[in-house]
């Protein structure tokens, strides 16, 4: 675990917002500087949905090489279960650190394990006061505005 976190890159920082469709699958419209300037694969970082507050969040951006896309996606993944759907609620998100190249895996079950296994060092990752003070209204909003 510790080795995989040595191994995030220091600090990519920008943010995505999105109207949420069900699950957190984003459309590419609107993202394309998102999808160009970023190398497939796996992201940590902060979501923070607008009536409900922060939570980590491990993201794919990539070709699912697994399921043979034609189309480069952003898949967030909400690191907490939610017990109703948030469908409508905009999200935003800020990546902190890179864990892995986008891969192809033998089977779904390998493909899983391995998407558990980045949830966990988000988990963990963004404990450290390093990613964790990301998890900041105020730099939300600094960094959204200076998109804007
Ligand atoms: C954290 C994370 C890591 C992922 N890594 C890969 C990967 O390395 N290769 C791949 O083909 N798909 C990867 N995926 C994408 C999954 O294939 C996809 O999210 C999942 O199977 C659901 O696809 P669906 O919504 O089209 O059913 C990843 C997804 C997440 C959330």
């Amino acid at each position: 675990m510790m080795n995989s976190i040595r191994k995030l890159v220091s600090c990519v920082i920008l943010d995505l917002d999105g109207t949420l469709v069900n699950t957190a699958n984003l459309s590419v419209e609107g993202y394309a500087s998102v999808l160009s300037e970023h190398p497939a694969g796996v992201y940590f970082g902060w979501a923070k949905l607008s009536t409900r507050g922060f939570y980590k969040m491990v993201m794919s951006i990539g070709w699912n090489p697994y399921f043979d896309n034609t189309e480069k996606t952003i898949e967030p993944w909400l690191l907490h279960k939610f017990d109703e759907d948030f469908y409508g609620e905009e999200l935003h998100l800020v990546i902190v650190g890179y864990i892995r190249p986008e891969a192809n895996f033998p089977s779904l079950e390998s493909l899983i394990a391995k998407i558990h296994e980045d949830g966990k060092i988000a988990e963990n990752a963004l404990e450290l006061p390093l990613y964790a003070k990301y998890k900041d209204e105020t730099y939300f909003k600094s960094i959204h505005n200076s998109h804007l």
